[in-house]
């Protein structure tokens, strides 16, 4: 039946496939499917970058009287002087309910563990948010799902202001004057110029999200002429890019203060090890920059944070956010986020679980549900990723080593992708118009998809069979396996493992399903199921022979991560970095995956860069540099008693709706606020005291 699909469409992608496969094939391969309909609900007020925030003195300022009672009693010094020169000013223009009232509290509820605070080193905090309330970074993107196309670049943040030399090799960078870590202790360049230094080209550190000197180019410096500025100069000309890069995730520095002290480089005898764990989830009090700072901890249990009465950022009243008094994390799993979100007991999730979609949307339904839930677009895709290291990274045994020869042989990952039945992966998930086949690579839907550049293998089991064989495996022992030829691991059964993050269901269902739709196939696929920091440490250190991950930002926006579409340096790709002698093995097409990539960033010429995404596209999808699995949208849920959430917020393009929603200035209206404070009338006390304060 599905040998009609050659005749229904995508002759002309055809011609970039090798004939004699395409002639082996029962079922050649074609452009996806659109995507089952299925709309958003509501849309973002498209607005310029301009109207959301600028940076000036305001006459006067104000903040709750609670922590006005500190400065009367000598507790903490004044307002003006705890603000930066010119703070960043939130427009109430720009505010969906406009100026807020202080109190309340955002519940939230996780399912990651923090593991300390130095994310610098790549310690996790636990996400749900957590990372994203407590890190501010030197620009900041989330907000540009709202920001109109032809103002879309990055947003300043800690560096206030920038300009490019005439030459396009520098950018000079100007931090935000004046501005304090939650302790008191001035943000200078020097926090920045040691996050870069010490932690991101200090080959022994790797930062949480995985930052590398590489995402910010080839040969790329960073200098400090004095206290505010930053110089950064680059190998290309202009390379705006990168600016996307400085913003969540990759460019957040920590405090010089607290964690210079415990560097191997200044401190003698420590070790990169206890370097990173020195600080652990116990030490309360971290100086953060962002809105909120960690004052309680209790394994397994709860995460309180109190206002950051040094935050520099206000509202155009000069009321000193945020608004929200307190944030909490409930310490337990994502899918409970949901169930408790639904449920009024939580406040807050993304839903982005499918295998919860229909009982949260009928639960959500009730006029008197306590929370809303809006769905957005298509931007949670799953893809089942090779290792495709061929040179030791993660030093494989002989059973690694071969298994990673079969992943970068063509055949084989055609073979995969055959045997993979997307419509069925998706509808174990959840039924109804939700999940869409994804083939891998960018996601339809999104600016730079083009659907005539996307080479879709539709599920074919013959096809998958023949290409396997011509991969060299056969069952020669009959036990519903193949084998590796004799010469290879001894001839052995193909087994792969399997490694997925055991915290999401999702993940797991998906990894289930691919397990499952191998086993016709022969090839016997095991499971290994680590829950969040085991997990993301294990894919770090290269020791997997496939993943099922859910994807990152920059195949939904393109321009952010950009670095992280493909290989482009020795630490920067999840599925092939440089192996034990430093160098990256890549296959031809991979080559010319990079090469798109780095022309990309080049280049600012709208036109061309359609044109590089659509190759990188052909070439992604038709190599299966990934092999794209399902693409569902995910869904805001937030309780009814907010205000100021934008129309529009999706869960997850830029960043995670955490930030999306500007929670610096999300409210709770007086007569709706209730007495969830767990610590009300405190603020944080020193770093490493043990909790809050109080008068
Ligand atoms: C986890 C969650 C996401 C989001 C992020 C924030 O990854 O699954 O929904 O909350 O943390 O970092």
């Amino acid at each position: 039946m599905r040998k009609h699909l050659f005749a229904l469409g995508g002759a002309s992608l055809l011609l970039g496939v090798s004939l004699l496969a395409a002639q082996a094939q029962t079922v050649p391969p074609t452009t996806p499917p659109d995507p089952p309909k299925f709309d958003a609900q509501g849309t973002p007020n498209f607005v310029g970058i301009g109207d959301i925030y600028e940076y000036r003195t305001l006459p006067a300022y104000n903040e709750p009287e609670y922590v006005k009672a500190f400065e009367a009693a000598g507790k903490l010094p004044p307002l003006v002087d705890r603000l930066p020169k010119e703070p960043m000013v939130f427009k109430s223009t720009n505010m969906p309910d406009g100026i807020g009232v202080y109190g309340d509290v955002m519940r939230h509820v996780i399912g990651g563990r923090p593991e300390g605070w130095n994310y610098m080193a790549g310690q996790s905090q636990g996400w749900g948010g957590i990372d994203i309330g407590t890190m501010e970074c030197l620009t900041r993107t989330a907000l540009l799902y709202e920001v109109k196309a032809e103002d879309l670049a990055p947003m300043p943040n800690l560096a206030m202001s920038w300009e490019w030399s005439e030459d396009g090799h520098k950018l000079t960078m100007h931090l935000v004057e004046g501005a304090k870590w939650s302790d008191g202790v001035e943000f200078t360049s020097e926090d920045a110029i040691f996050y870069w230094e010490d932690n991101v080209v200090d080959p022994n550190v790797t930062p949480l999200n995985g930052a590398s000197p590489e995402m910010f180019g080839e040969g790329t410096t960073l200098e400090a002429p004095d206290k505010y500025t930053l110089v950064w100069t680059f190998k290309e000309a202009f390379p705006r890019q990168y600016l996307y890069q400085m913003a969540y995730g990759n460019f957040c520095p920590g405090p010089a203060h607290i964690f210079k002290p415990l560097h191997p480089k200044y401190k003698a005898g420590a070790t990169y090890d206890e370097y990173k764990n020195a600080i652990k989830p116990e030490y309360m009090n971290i100086p953060v920059m962002g809105a909120w700072v960690p004052v309680e901890y209790r394994p397994d249990d709860i995460v309180v944070l109190r206002r950051n009465p040094y935050y520099w950022k206000v509202d155009d009243q000069g009321n000193q956010l945020p608004y929200l008094n307190e944030v909490q994390y409930r310490l337990s799993t994502w899918a409970d986020r949901d169930v408790q979100a639904v449920a009024g007991t939580g406040d807050f999730s993304n839903l982005e679980q499918a295998e919860s979609y229909v009982e949260a949307l009928k639960r959500s339904a009730d006029p008197n549900a306590p929370a809303r839930l809006a769905f957005g677009a298509r931007t949670i895709g799953y893809t089942l990723y090779p290792n495709l290291s061929g040179n030791g990274w993660g030093e494989p045994d002989e059973r690694q080593q071969a298994i990673r020869e079969l992943n970068r042989n063509e055949d084989f990952r055609k073979a995969v992708t055959y045997a993979l039945d997307r419509q069925r992966l998706g509808e174990a998930l959840v039924k109804g118009p939700f999940t869409a086949i994804y083939p891998g690579g960018l996601y339809a839907g999104t600016t730079y998809y083009d659907k005539d550049s996307t080479v879709y293998y539709p599920y074919s089991l013959e096809d998958a069979k023949a290409l396997l064989e011509k991969a060299g495996l056969k069952d020669t022992d009959g036990n519903g396996v193949v084998n590796f030829p004799a010469g290879t691991a001894g001839g052995a059964d193909v087994e792969v493992t399997l490694l997925a993050n055991a915290d999401y269901q999702t993940d797991k269902n998906l990894a289930e399903g691919v397990i499952a739709m191998m086993e016709p196939l022969g090839i016997r696929v095991i499971a290994n199921f680590l829950t969040g920091t085991q997990h993301d440490a294990t894919y770090q250190s290269g020791k997997f022979d496939w993943r099922v991950a859910r994807n990152g930002s920059e195949l939904i926006s393109v321009v952010q991560n950009t670095t992280a579409l493909a290989p482009t340096g020795p630490q920067v790709s999840g599925s092939h970095r440089a192996g034990t002698d430093g160098t990256l093995d890549l296959l031809p097409w991979e080559k010319d995956l990079v090469d798109t990539v780095n022309a990309f960033i080049a280049t600012d010429d709208t036109a061309k860069r359609l044109d590089l995404m659509k190759t990188y596209q052909k070439i992604y999808t038709e190599n299966l540099f990934g092999i794209g699995l399902t693409q569902y949208p995910g869904a805001l849920i937030i309780n009814k008693r907010f205000a100021n959430i934008p129309a529009g917020a999706p869960i997850f393009m830029f960043n995670w709706a955490e930030d999306n929603i500007i929670r610096e200035r999300v409210f709770v209206p007086a007569d709706k606020q209730q007495g969830y404070e767990l610590h009300p009338d405190t603020l944080p006390g020193e770093p490493g005291s043990a909790g809050p304060v109080k008068l």
